[in-house]
């Protein structure tokens, strides 16, 4: 039987699938081999870009990101080629300027992009208009998302995420053309019945195709699909069982063999796709240090109770860890409802998921906004949009006071957007490259886009930990042996940082060469290198007494002095910027008096309780 109704699967392997369950480290050469049988399947769509992988292949993988995209498209000719944008952000975590997501737009399209799943984490269509705009003049398929949330309930309804503020929502999105809808559930919190009634009422006021992207992390994501199918979802995402549930999308091969026999029925062959299957199996063993969790249970139960997606859960251990303080695992997720509430709610994608995780780290760490990270200022400031919900008071106190002057709300368009970007990247890499690709990673990763560039174009050999590794003798990739540290030579213990200065990124590695204050630092600006001599802490001054102290609260690194030595400060006036868990962390002045001494040198690499400032009363 041939079903005349259809549901249509668009299939996540090659993107979100390997995103989810391997930190999106699947390299273009696995997936070639099986790309033109892919292309034969008979997929609505194919998601293979965005998101994750423009960062990881240029960061992790030395491989190209736009090479990769056409590649893809020489052997899937036939299948529509999908990526995931993040509005403004484009494949980024900060919102560019109008110019470079009209070339980024264009240049995808060029390469093979045939639908664009264009989404931003607070729903502000603000975040959408350009980019939406610019996939309709390059004349491919435009997507537009809603981000499914829920409040501390955690089912659809309540005060802000309710069936009123979908259908507005898809509503907006009418407005911006969509050419199809997209409920995105990211961290499977959709309910299955929710997903019925919400499909329902949609399908009222939606005259565009409309489409469900869950993750099976809770573990109802297979339900939801089929309640979805049920009340007339047009298409779902999922992919091949290998690569499936866990944090990733349900399996397609079930989904095939539930829907037999009904009118909703995928009219595609099971067979083909075990096949499939049994390759990828066959290549997974390669990417086992990537793999997510070692725990029994494939889904994670807890999730129906705090709601925070999978992928969040781990980037706080891994921040804890780092600080030195997993013991603080449960207080964190305590305190992230009651951040996410301070912040008006914002749904937990990123880039507001990796603000709030961070900025509950901090407030646990540190005391309650005794430091607000910087994008959450930004935040605050409306650069990223409007909150779902207002946002309280001590938030909007805390994060508008102790910084910068200028400190007032925008509402709407950031003016920066207007201001070209494309021509300052074309400049940086001009004795490099000329090529659109280049100067497009350049603008978007101006660090690690950048080294990237240099290896890619032969300026720089290409690390070996960048290189595929075959796979030893038991399936999983060789641990490097305990390295003899020399000085200048970076050992295994090296760890990298991401520091954000005057709002440019810095990738930064610190390879810690003893057990006390002292560090070695490198930090490379853009396409150049530059090494200086290791800074170390300059100053042995002990505490008199009656000092006061300005102490790290967490392991990291000294990334700017905010006063001199002598100077007079306010009792809360920054003294010192800390970097940690990959956040600028602003540490204030306890006391009104004069700065005496800043053992630290800026680079060096701090122990929580080292002593950053004394001040004299
Ligand atoms: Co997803």
């Amino acid at each position: 039987m041939t079903s005349s109704t259809p549901i249509k699967i668009t299939d996540t392997t090659f993107r979100d699938a390997h995103q989810s369950l391997m930190a999106t480290r699947l390299r273009t050469e696995d997936m070639v081999p099986i790309a033109e049988r892919m292309n034969a399947v008979g997929f609505h769509s194919m998601e293979v870009w965005g998101g994750a992988t423009f960062d990881s292949t240029t960061r992790f993988l030395g491989e190209d990101p736009w090479e990769r995209l056409r590649t893809f498209k020489k052997l899937i000719p036939d299948t529509p080629l999908q990526m995931l944008l993040r509005g403004q952000s484009l494949v980024g975590y900060r919102p560019y300027a109008d110019d470079v997501v009209d070339a980024f737009v264009h240049r995808s399209t060029e390469a093979g992009i045939d639908v664009f799943r264009v989404f931003d984490a607070l729903n502000d269509p603000m975040n959408l208009e350009r980019a939406a705009a610019a996939v309709k003049d390059s004349g491919a398929h435009l997507q537009l998302t809603i981000c499914y949330s829920v409040t501390e309930e955690g089912v659809l309804g309540g005060p802000i995420y309710n069936l009123d503020y979908y259908i507005d929502k898809a509503k907006e999105l009418l407005d911006l053309d969509a050419d199809s809808i997209c409920v995105k559930d990211m961290a499977g919190l959709l309910a299955p019945y929710d997903s019925f009634n919400l499909f329902t009422a949609l399908k009222q006021v939606v005259d565009v195709p409309l489409q469900l992207h869950t993750h099976y992390t809770s573990g109802m994501a297979s339900m939801t699909v089929l309640k979805a199918i049920e009340a007339g979802v047009d298409v779902v995402d999922a992919c091949l069982a290998p690569l499936a549930l866990r944090t990733a999308q349900p399996a397609i091969e079930p989904l095939i063999t539930s829907l037999k026999g009904t009118e909703r029925e995928t009219n595609l062959d099971l067979e083909p796709l075990l096949d499939l299957g049994d390759y990828l199996e066959t290549i997974t063993p390669k990417y086992r240090q990537h793999l997510e969790t070692p725990k029994t249970s494939v889904i994670d139960a807890r999730v129906l109770s705090h709601q925070i997606p999978g992928g969040m859960t781990s980037n706080l251990v891994s921040q804890l860890r780092e600080a030195d303080a997993l013991d603080k695992l449960p207080e964190v997720l305590e305190e992230i409802p009651r951040t996410r509430k301070d912040l008006g709610y914002p749904p937990l994608v990123t880039p507001m998921s990796q603000m709030v995780g961070s900025q509950s780290v901090t407030n646990v760490l540190m005391g309650r906004y005794a430091t607000v990270i910087e994008p959450v200022r930004e935040y605050v400031l409306g650069l990223y949009g409007q909150s779902p919900a207002p946002m309280s008071d001590e938030i909007r106190e805390k994060a508008l006071t102790g910084g910068d002057e200028n400190m007032t709300p925008i509402v709407g368009r950031p003016s920066s957007w207007d201001e070209p970007e494309l021509p300052e990247a074309a400049a940086a890499i001009a004795d490099i490259s000329d090529d659109l690709d280049d100067i497009l990673t350049y603008a978007l990763y101006p660090q690690t886009g950048g080294k990237w560039i240099r290896i890619k174009h032969g300026i720089d050999p290409m690390p070996d930990e960048m290189k595929p590794e075959p796979p030893s003798e038991d399936g999983a990739r060789p641990v490097a042996p305990p390295a003899q540290v020399q000085a200048g030579t970076k050992s295994h213990r090296a760890r990298a940082f991401n520091v954000f200065v005057d709002g440019e990124a810095f990738f930064v590695e610190v390879d810690p060469v003893s057990s006390g204050p002292s560090a070695t630092a490198s930090m490379e600006s853009g396409a150049s290198a530059s090494a200086g001599p290791a800074p170390v802490a300059t100053d042995t001054a002990t505490v008199q007494p009656g000092e006061s102290t300005v102490e790290a609260p967490m392991p990291g690194l000294v990334l700017r002095h905010e006063v001199e030595v002598g100077a007079t400060v306010e009792s809360g006036q920054p003294v010192v910027v800390l970097e940690a868990m990959k956040m600028q962390n602003s540490l204030p002045s306890p006391v009104a008096g004069t700065v005496r001494a800043l053992p630290f040198d800026i680079g060096a690499k701090v122990s929580r309780g080292d002593v950053l400032a004394i001040i004299t009363p």
